[in-house]
C-alpha cells in the first residue's frame, strides 16, 4: 500500500541528534543580548540566513497574514525590518500597527518569537536602508519604510530530545 501523505509527514525526522544546552537561569537580563548570543551560535552551527524571520500582521478585522523577511537591527527603537509601505504588510501595519516576528533555527532546535507594537522609523533611516540593499543602483524608493517592533513579549524556545522543551520568556518588565 502506498504511503499516505499523513504517514509521510509523520515519518519526517525532526531535530538533529545533538542539540545545544540552554539554561534560562544563566540567560542575560537583556533579551537582545541573548538573541545576539543565539545568532552567533546559529552562524557557528552553519544555520543559513539566521537573520530571516516570519513577520505576522493582521488587517483591521484581525485577519492574519505572514511572510518571511530580514531582521535589519536591534536597538532602543526595537527590532528593525524594512518593506514597501504599499505592500500588503505595509498597508496592514498602517491600519493595525502590531506585529509578531518568529525566527526558527532548525539545526539547533531553536525558536525566538517577538511580539509588540510597530513604529515607523525616519525617512532618512529608511532611505539609507534602501540604498544599502544588495544590488542597490542608486535610485530612490519613496515607498521604502524601515519599521521597528517594540517588544511586548519575547520568548526563546529550545527543543530537547526528552521533550521537556525549554521556554524562556521576557515580558514588559524587561524592556526599558
Ligand atoms: C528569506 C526571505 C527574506 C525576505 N526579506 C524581505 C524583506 O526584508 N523585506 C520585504 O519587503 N520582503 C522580503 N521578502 C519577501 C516577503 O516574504 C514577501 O513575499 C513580500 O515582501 C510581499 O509580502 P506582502 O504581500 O505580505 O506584503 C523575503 C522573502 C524571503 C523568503
Amino acid at each position: 500500500m502506498s504511503q499516505t501523505f499523513r504517514q509521510l509527514l509523520r515519518a519526517l525526522p525532526d531535530f538533529p541528534e545533538t542539540l545545544p544546552d540552554f539554561d534560562p537561569d544563566t540567560a542575560p537580563a537583556d533579551p537582545a543580548e541573548l538573541f545576539r548570543q543565539w545568532l552567533d551560535e546559529a552562524l557557528a552551527a552553519g544555520v543559513p540566513q539566521p537573520n530571516a524571520c516570519s513577520l505576522a500582521t493582521a488587517d483591521v478585522l484581525g485577519r492574519p497574514s505572514s511572510r518571511m523577511l530580514i531582521l535589519k537591527d536591534i536597538d532602543d527603537e526595537g527590532w528593525h525590518f524594512a518593506t514597501s509601505r504599499e505592500s500588503r504588510k505595509g498597508q496592514e501595519l498602517t491600519a493595525n500597527p502590531h506585529a509578531a516576528l518568529n525566527f526558527f533555527w532548525q539545526q539547533q532546535g531553536r525558536q525566538v518569537r517577538v511580539a509588540g507594537s510597530v513604529v515607523e522609523l525616519s525617512r532618512e533611516a529608511s532611505a539609507s536602508d534602501w540604498h544599502a540593499r544588495p544590488g542597490a543602483d542608486g535610485t530612490d524608493n519613496p515607498t521604502w519604510q524601515l519599521y521597528a517592533v517594540r517588544p511586548r513579549e519575547i520568548e526563546f524556545w529550545q527543543a530537547r530530545h526528552d521533550r521537556r522543551h525549554t521556554r524562556h520568556r521576557y515580558g514588559l518588565e524587561s524592556f526599558s
